[in-house]
Protein backbone atom coordinates (compact mmCIF):
# COMPACT_ATOMS: atom_id res chain seq x y z
CA UNK A 1 0.00 0.00 0.00
CA UNK A 2 1.52 3.71 -0.85
CA UNK A 3 1.88 5.61 2.46
CA UNK A 4 -0.91 7.59 3.12
CA UNK A 5 0.68 10.70 2.43
CA UNK A 6 0.29 9.50 -1.50
CA UNK A 7 -3.43 8.83 -0.87
CA UNK A 8 -6.55 11.27 -1.57
CA UNK A 9 -9.80 10.39 -0.55
CA UNK A 10 -13.19 12.03 -1.75
CA UNK A 11 -15.38 12.71 0.84
CA UNK A 12 -18.81 13.69 -0.62
CA UNK A 13 -20.78 15.83 1.68
CA UNK A 14 -17.80 16.59 3.81
CA UNK A 15 -18.94 20.29 4.84
CA UNK A 16 -21.88 18.14 6.43
CA UNK A 17 -21.69 17.04 10.24
CA UNK A 18 -20.26 13.45 10.44
CA UNK A 19 -18.29 14.13 7.04
CA UNK A 20 -16.29 17.60 7.96
CA UNK A 21 -15.23 15.32 11.26
CA UNK A 22 -14.51 12.55 9.35
CA UNK A 23 -12.25 14.59 6.51
CA UNK A 24 -10.21 16.60 9.28
CA UNK A 25 -9.60 13.26 11.26
CA UNK A 26 -8.59 11.88 8.13
CA UNK A 27 -6.13 14.85 7.20
CA UNK A 28 -4.76 14.18 10.64
CA UNK A 29 -3.43 11.10 10.16
CA UNK A 30 -1.95 12.52 6.93
CA UNK A 31 -4.34 11.96 3.91
CA UNK A 32 -5.02 14.23 1.44
CA UNK A 33 -8.95 15.10 1.45
CA UNK A 34 -10.74 16.73 -1.51
CA UNK A 35 -14.65 17.84 -0.39
CA UNK A 36 -17.51 17.36 -2.76
CA UNK A 37 -20.58 19.05 -1.26
CA UNK A 38 -23.20 21.19 -2.57
CA UNK A 39 -23.81 23.47 0.86
CA UNK A 40 -27.33 22.66 0.85
CA UNK A 41 -27.32 21.96 4.29
CA UNK A 42 -24.44 21.67 6.49
CA UNK A 43 -22.78 24.84 8.04
CA UNK A 44 -18.89 23.92 8.20
CA UNK A 45 -17.37 27.10 8.21
CA UNK A 46 -15.37 26.88 4.70
CA UNK A 47 -11.53 27.37 6.16
CA UNK A 48 -12.32 23.70 7.45
CA UNK A 49 -13.01 21.88 4.45
CA UNK A 50 -11.02 23.31 1.87
CA UNK A 51 -10.37 22.13 -0.91
CA UNK A 52 -13.69 21.95 -1.72
CA UNK A 53 -15.70 21.50 -4.85
CA UNK A 54 -19.03 23.22 -4.63
CA UNK A 55 -21.16 20.44 -6.95
CA UNK A 56 -24.30 18.00 -6.94
CA UNK A 57 -23.26 14.51 -7.54
CA UNK A 58 -25.62 14.09 -10.16
CA UNK A 59 -23.59 16.70 -12.15
CA UNK A 60 -21.59 14.38 -13.99
CA UNK A 61 -19.27 16.70 -15.47
CA UNK A 62 -18.32 18.52 -12.13
CA UNK A 63 -17.67 15.19 -10.79
CA UNK A 64 -15.61 14.04 -13.80
CA UNK A 65 -13.52 17.01 -13.58
CA UNK A 66 -12.85 16.13 -9.63
CA UNK A 67 -11.52 12.58 -10.47
CA UNK A 68 -9.21 14.14 -13.15
CA UNK A 69 -8.14 16.80 -11.21
CA UNK A 70 -7.04 13.99 -8.52
CA UNK A 71 -6.19 10.72 -8.23
CA UNK A 72 -8.52 9.29 -5.80
CA UNK A 73 -7.50 6.16 -3.94
CA UNK A 74 -10.86 5.62 -2.63
CA UNK A 75 -14.10 7.87 -1.50
CA UNK A 76 -16.10 8.25 1.81
CA UNK A 77 -19.87 9.12 0.71
CA UNK A 78 -21.63 11.28 3.19
CA UNK A 79 -23.55 13.67 1.12
CA UNK A 80 -27.63 12.93 1.79
CA UNK A 81 -30.35 14.36 2.69
CA UNK A 82 -31.17 13.06 6.48
CA UNK A 83 -34.56 14.02 7.89
CA UNK A 84 -36.77 11.03 8.65
CA UNK A 85 -39.74 13.51 8.63
CA UNK A 86 -38.83 15.47 5.50
CA UNK A 87 -38.36 12.56 3.70
CA UNK A 88 -42.04 11.28 4.61
CA UNK A 89 -43.29 14.52 3.23
CA UNK A 90 -40.98 14.70 0.16
CA UNK A 91 -40.05 10.91 -0.83
CA UNK A 92 -39.28 11.59 -4.36
CA UNK A 93 -36.59 14.45 -2.92
CA UNK A 94 -35.10 11.74 -1.02
CA UNK A 95 -34.90 9.03 -3.30
CA UNK A 96 -33.24 11.42 -6.01
CA UNK A 97 -30.88 12.78 -3.92
CA UNK A 98 -29.98 9.78 -1.68
CA UNK A 99 -30.33 7.20 -4.63
CA UNK A 100 -29.57 8.94 -7.56
CA UNK A 101 -26.84 10.78 -6.44
CA UNK A 102 -25.08 7.45 -5.13
CA UNK A 103 -25.63 5.69 -8.95
CA UNK A 104 -23.89 8.89 -10.23
CA UNK A 105 -21.11 8.69 -7.51
CA UNK A 106 -20.99 5.23 -8.62
CA UNK A 107 -21.21 5.78 -12.46
CA UNK A 108 -18.18 8.13 -12.33
CA UNK A 109 -16.34 6.21 -9.99
CA UNK A 110 -16.77 3.47 -12.38
CA UNK A 111 -15.64 5.54 -15.52
CA UNK A 112 -12.41 6.86 -13.35
CA UNK A 113 -11.56 3.34 -11.97
CA UNK A 114 -11.85 3.89 -8.15
CA UNK A 115 -13.31 0.77 -6.56
CA UNK A 116 -13.05 1.29 -2.82
CA UNK A 117 -16.14 3.29 -0.95
CA UNK A 118 -17.26 3.90 2.52
CA UNK A 119 -20.56 4.27 2.76
CA UNK A 120 -22.52 6.37 5.08
CA UNK A 121 -25.65 4.19 5.78
CA UNK A 122 -28.26 4.45 8.74
CA UNK A 123 -30.19 2.27 11.45
CA UNK A 124 -33.24 4.32 9.55
CA UNK A 125 -32.75 1.06 7.28
CA UNK A 126 -34.02 -1.69 10.27
CA UNK A 127 -37.50 0.14 11.39
CA UNK A 128 -39.39 -1.55 13.51
CA UNK A 129 -37.70 -4.50 14.96
CA UNK A 130 -38.90 -7.17 17.79
CA UNK A 131 -35.04 -7.51 18.78
CA UNK A 132 -33.83 -5.82 21.93
CA UNK A 133 -30.65 -5.48 20.16
CA UNK A 134 -30.48 -5.16 16.36
CA UNK A 135 -27.85 -7.44 14.39
CA UNK A 136 -26.94 -6.92 10.56
CA UNK A 137 -28.82 -9.86 9.83
CA UNK A 138 -32.03 -8.42 10.79
CA UNK A 139 -34.51 -8.33 7.97
CA UNK A 140 -34.55 -4.41 6.99
CA UNK A 141 -37.66 -2.94 6.99
CA UNK A 142 -37.57 1.03 6.67
CA UNK A 143 -40.53 2.81 7.78
CA UNK A 144 -39.61 6.31 5.85
CA UNK A 145 -38.15 6.49 2.75
CA UNK A 146 -35.13 8.22 4.18
CA UNK A 147 -34.25 4.56 5.74
CA UNK A 148 -35.92 3.16 2.27
CA UNK A 149 -33.67 5.74 0.25
CA UNK A 150 -30.64 3.81 1.93
CA UNK A 151 -31.34 0.20 2.08
CA UNK A 152 -31.70 0.65 -2.08
CA UNK A 153 -28.47 2.98 -2.41
CA UNK A 154 -26.43 -0.25 -0.02
CA UNK A 155 -28.49 -2.90 -2.18
CA UNK A 156 -26.83 -0.95 -5.73
CA UNK A 157 -23.29 -1.34 -3.58
CA UNK A 158 -24.03 -5.20 -3.11
CA UNK A 159 -24.60 -5.92 -6.73
CA UNK A 160 -22.03 -3.65 -8.18
CA UNK A 161 -19.67 -5.19 -5.49
CA UNK A 162 -20.74 -8.85 -6.76
CA UNK A 163 -19.65 -8.17 -10.09
CA UNK A 164 -16.32 -7.12 -8.87
CA UNK A 165 -17.00 -3.16 -9.93
CA UNK A 166 -16.36 -1.99 -6.41
CA UNK A 167 -15.74 -3.11 -2.68
CA UNK A 168 -17.85 -1.34 -0.13
CA UNK A 169 -18.33 -1.06 3.26
CA UNK A 170 -21.53 0.35 4.55
CA UNK A 171 -21.60 2.15 8.17
CA UNK A 172 -25.22 2.14 9.95
CA UNK A 173 -25.40 4.53 12.15
CA UNK A 174 -27.31 4.70 15.48
CA UNK A 175 -27.40 8.12 16.40
CA UNK A 176 -25.18 10.37 15.39
CA UNK A 177 -24.17 12.96 17.82
CA UNK A 178 -21.55 15.08 20.10
CA UNK A 179 -19.20 17.56 19.01
CA UNK A 180 -15.41 17.85 18.43
CA UNK A 181 -15.57 21.54 20.24
CA UNK A 182 -11.58 21.52 20.08
CA UNK A 183 -11.90 21.58 16.36
CA UNK A 184 -14.83 24.07 16.09
CA UNK A 185 -16.83 21.30 14.50
CA UNK A 186 -20.13 20.15 16.02
CA UNK A 187 -24.00 19.96 14.58
CA UNK A 188 -25.68 22.41 12.88
CA UNK A 189 -28.49 21.98 10.74
CA UNK A 190 -30.31 25.15 8.69
CA UNK A 191 -33.31 23.17 10.43
CA UNK A 192 -32.45 21.50 13.33
CA UNK A 193 -34.77 18.72 14.42
CA UNK A 194 -32.54 16.39 16.69
CA UNK A 195 -32.97 15.56 20.11
CA UNK A 196 -29.97 16.42 21.74
CA UNK A 197 -29.38 20.40 19.64
CA UNK A 198 -33.13 20.83 20.56
CA UNK A 199 -32.43 20.25 24.36
CA UNK A 200 -29.39 21.89 24.36
CA UNK A 201 -31.08 25.11 22.88
CA UNK A 202 -33.77 24.85 25.09
CA UNK A 203 -31.08 24.84 28.03
CA UNK A 204 -29.10 28.08 26.62
CA UNK A 205 -32.52 29.73 26.59
CA UNK A 206 -32.60 29.99 22.75
CA UNK A 207 -35.24 28.07 22.51
CA UNK A 208 -38.49 28.11 24.60
CA UNK A 209 -39.35 24.99 25.57
CA UNK A 210 -38.90 20.82 24.24
CA UNK A 211 -41.46 18.78 23.73
CA UNK A 212 -41.20 15.06 24.25
CA UNK A 213 -42.61 13.07 20.82
CA UNK A 214 -44.56 10.07 22.34
CA UNK A 215 -44.67 9.03 26.21
CA UNK A 216 -46.76 5.96 25.54
CA UNK A 217 -43.96 3.83 23.62
CA UNK A 218 -43.47 0.24 24.95
CA UNK A 219 -40.22 1.28 26.36
CA UNK A 220 -39.14 1.67 30.36
CA UNK A 221 -39.78 5.28 30.38
CA UNK A 222 -42.48 5.34 27.61
CA UNK A 223 -40.34 7.50 25.74
CA UNK A 224 -38.23 6.15 22.41
CA UNK A 225 -35.08 4.70 23.12
CA UNK A 226 -31.56 5.11 21.33
CA UNK A 227 -28.35 4.54 20.90
CA UNK A 228 -26.24 7.33 20.94
CA UNK A 229 -22.63 7.38 19.22
CA UNK A 230 -20.24 9.92 19.39
CA UNK A 231 -19.37 11.79 16.09
CA UNK A 232 -15.33 10.88 16.43
CA UNK A 233 -16.25 7.44 17.35
CA UNK A 234 -18.13 7.62 13.83
CA UNK A 235 -15.43 9.39 12.07
CA UNK A 236 -12.66 6.51 13.22
CA UNK A 237 -15.17 3.84 12.19
CA UNK A 238 -14.82 5.64 8.87
CA UNK A 239 -10.81 5.47 8.92
CA UNK A 240 -11.07 1.81 9.84
CA UNK A 241 -13.29 0.93 6.76
CA UNK A 242 -11.22 2.90 4.45
CA UNK A 243 -7.83 1.04 5.44
CA UNK A 244 -9.68 -2.20 5.33
CA UNK A 245 -10.87 -1.42 1.45
CA UNK A 246 -7.37 0.00 0.40
CA UNK A 247 -5.28 -2.83 1.68
CA UNK A 248 -7.33 -5.15 -0.01
CA UNK A 249 -8.52 -7.10 3.16
CA UNK A 250 -12.37 -6.15 2.70
CA UNK A 251 -13.30 -7.28 -0.65
CA UNK A 252 -16.72 -7.52 -1.73
CA UNK A 253 -20.19 -5.85 0.20
CA UNK A 254 -20.92 -5.68 4.01
CA UNK A 255 -22.69 -3.58 6.14
CA UNK A 256 -21.70 -2.76 10.01
CA UNK A 257 -23.49 -0.82 12.85
CA UNK A 258 -22.06 1.90 14.16
CA UNK A 259 -23.66 2.00 17.89
CA UNK A 260 -22.87 1.37 21.72
CA UNK A 261 -25.34 -1.36 22.41
CA UNK A 262 -26.95 0.97 24.90
CA UNK A 263 -30.11 2.66 25.04
CA UNK A 264 -31.44 6.06 26.35
CA UNK A 265 -34.76 7.69 26.73
CA UNK A 266 -35.76 11.00 25.32
CA UNK A 267 -36.32 11.26 28.80
CA UNK A 268 -32.67 10.43 30.00
CA UNK A 269 -31.63 12.85 26.87
CA UNK A 270 -33.17 15.30 28.76
CA UNK A 271 -31.63 15.16 32.14
CA UNK A 272 -28.19 14.44 30.95
CA UNK A 273 -28.60 17.81 29.15
CA UNK A 274 -30.20 19.46 32.23
CA UNK A 275 -27.60 17.92 34.63
CA UNK A 276 -24.23 19.22 31.96
CA UNK A 277 -26.05 22.30 31.75
CA UNK A 278 -26.93 23.35 35.21
CA UNK A 279 -29.96 24.43 34.09
CA UNK A 280 -33.45 23.57 33.90
CA UNK A 281 -36.28 24.93 30.71
CA UNK A 282 -39.78 23.72 29.93
CA UNK A 283 -40.48 20.10 28.78
CA UNK A 284 -43.81 19.41 27.28
CA UNK A 285 -45.29 15.49 26.32
CA UNK A 286 -46.60 16.11 22.92
CA UNK A 287 -47.76 13.53 20.31
CA UNK A 288 -45.64 10.85 18.76
CA UNK A 289 -43.58 11.95 15.69
CA UNK A 290 -44.96 10.06 12.38
CA UNK A 291 -41.82 7.31 11.40
CA UNK A 292 -40.38 6.87 14.79
CA UNK A 293 -39.43 3.61 16.09
CA UNK A 294 -39.86 2.64 19.61
CA UNK A 295 -36.23 1.75 20.47
CA UNK A 296 -32.94 1.36 18.04
CA UNK A 297 -29.88 -0.33 19.43
CA UNK A 298 -27.28 -2.02 17.87
CA UNK A 299 -25.44 -4.98 18.06
CA UNK A 300 -22.05 -3.33 17.24
CA UNK A 301 -20.22 -6.69 17.84
CA UNK A 302 -19.70 -7.32 13.78
CA UNK A 303 -18.22 -3.83 13.74
CA UNK A 304 -15.51 -4.66 16.24
CA UNK A 305 -14.61 -8.34 14.41
CA UNK A 306 -13.94 -7.12 11.38
CA UNK A 307 -12.64 -3.63 11.65
CA UNK A 308 -11.44 -3.40 15.31
CA UNK A 309 -13.67 -0.55 16.10
CA UNK A 310 -15.07 0.20 19.62
CA UNK A 311 -16.75 3.57 20.39
CA UNK A 312 -14.36 5.12 22.59
CA UNK A 313 -15.78 8.76 23.26
CA UNK A 314 -19.56 7.65 23.50
CA UNK A 315 -20.72 7.44 27.54
CA UNK A 316 -23.65 9.97 27.43
CA UNK A 317 -21.91 12.57 29.79
CA UNK A 318 -19.38 13.30 26.97
CA UNK A 319 -21.18 13.32 24.10
CA UNK A 320 -23.47 15.90 26.04
CA UNK A 321 -20.62 17.86 27.55
CA UNK A 322 -18.82 18.03 23.58
CA UNK A 323 -22.19 19.05 22.07
CA UNK A 324 -22.97 21.83 24.85
CA UNK A 325 -19.73 23.03 24.70
CA UNK A 326 -19.98 23.67 20.93
CA UNK A 327 -23.06 25.05 20.95
CA UNK A 328 -21.73 27.72 23.87
CA UNK A 329 -18.61 28.77 21.45
CA UNK A 330 -21.07 30.05 18.70
CA UNK A 331 -21.65 33.44 19.04
CA UNK A 332 -24.87 33.86 16.53
CA UNK A 333 -28.30 32.58 17.67
CA UNK A 334 -29.25 29.09 15.93
CA UNK A 335 -31.97 29.11 13.53
CA UNK A 336 -35.12 27.98 14.72
N1 LIG B 1 -37.47 13.66 19.78
C1 LIG B 1 -38.29 14.30 20.67
N2 LIG B 1 -38.42 15.65 20.58
C2 LIG B 1 -37.76 16.39 19.65
C3 LIG B 1 -36.89 15.72 18.75
C4 LIG B 1 -36.77 14.35 18.84
O1 LIG B 1 -38.93 13.67 21.52
O2 LIG B 1 -37.92 17.61 19.62
C5 LIG B 1 -37.32 12.20 19.90
C6 LIG B 1 -37.65 11.47 18.62
O3 LIG B 1 -39.04 11.21 18.59
C7 LIG B 1 -36.79 10.23 18.75
C8 LIG B 1 -35.57 10.70 19.54
O4 LIG B 1 -35.96 11.93 20.14
O5 LIG B 1 -37.46 9.29 19.50
C9 LIG B 1 -34.38 10.95 18.67
O6 LIG B 1 -34.79 11.78 17.61
P1 LIG B 1 -33.75 12.44 16.59
O7 LIG B 1 -34.55 13.26 15.63
O8 LIG B 1 -32.65 13.10 17.33
O9 LIG B 1 -33.11 11.18 15.88
P2 LIG B 1 -33.83 9.99 15.12
O10 LIG B 1 -33.70 8.80 16.00
O11 LIG B 1 -35.18 10.32 14.66
O12 LIG B 1 -32.98 9.90 13.81
C10 LIG B 1 -31.61 9.67 13.81
C11 LIG B 1 -30.99 10.32 12.60
C12 LIG B 1 -31.56 9.74 11.36
C13 LIG B 1 -31.43 8.26 11.39
C14 LIG B 1 -31.97 7.67 12.64
C15 LIG B 1 -31.66 6.24 12.71
O13 LIG B 1 -31.23 11.69 12.62
O14 LIG B 1 -30.84 10.26 10.27
O15 LIG B 1 -31.39 8.30 13.76
O16 LIG B 1 -32.15 5.77 13.87
F1 LIG B 1 -32.11 7.72 10.38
Amino acid sequence: MASRSDQTILVTGGAGYIGAHTAQQLRTRGYDVVVVDRLSNGACPAALVEPLVRADLQDATALDAVFQAHDIAAVIHFAASIEVGESLRQPLAYFANNVGGSLALLQAMQRHSVRALVFSSTAAVYGNQELEIIPETAALAPCNPYGASKAMAEQILAEQAKVGAVNAIALRYFNASGAAPELGLGERHQTETHLIPLVIQAALGQREQVSIFGSDYPTPDGTCLRDYIHVMDLAEAHILALEALLSGQHPGFAAYNLGTGQGYSVRQIIEAVRQVAGQDFQVLEAERRAGDPARLIADPSAAQAALGWQAQHSGLERIVSDAYRFFQQMFEPWPR
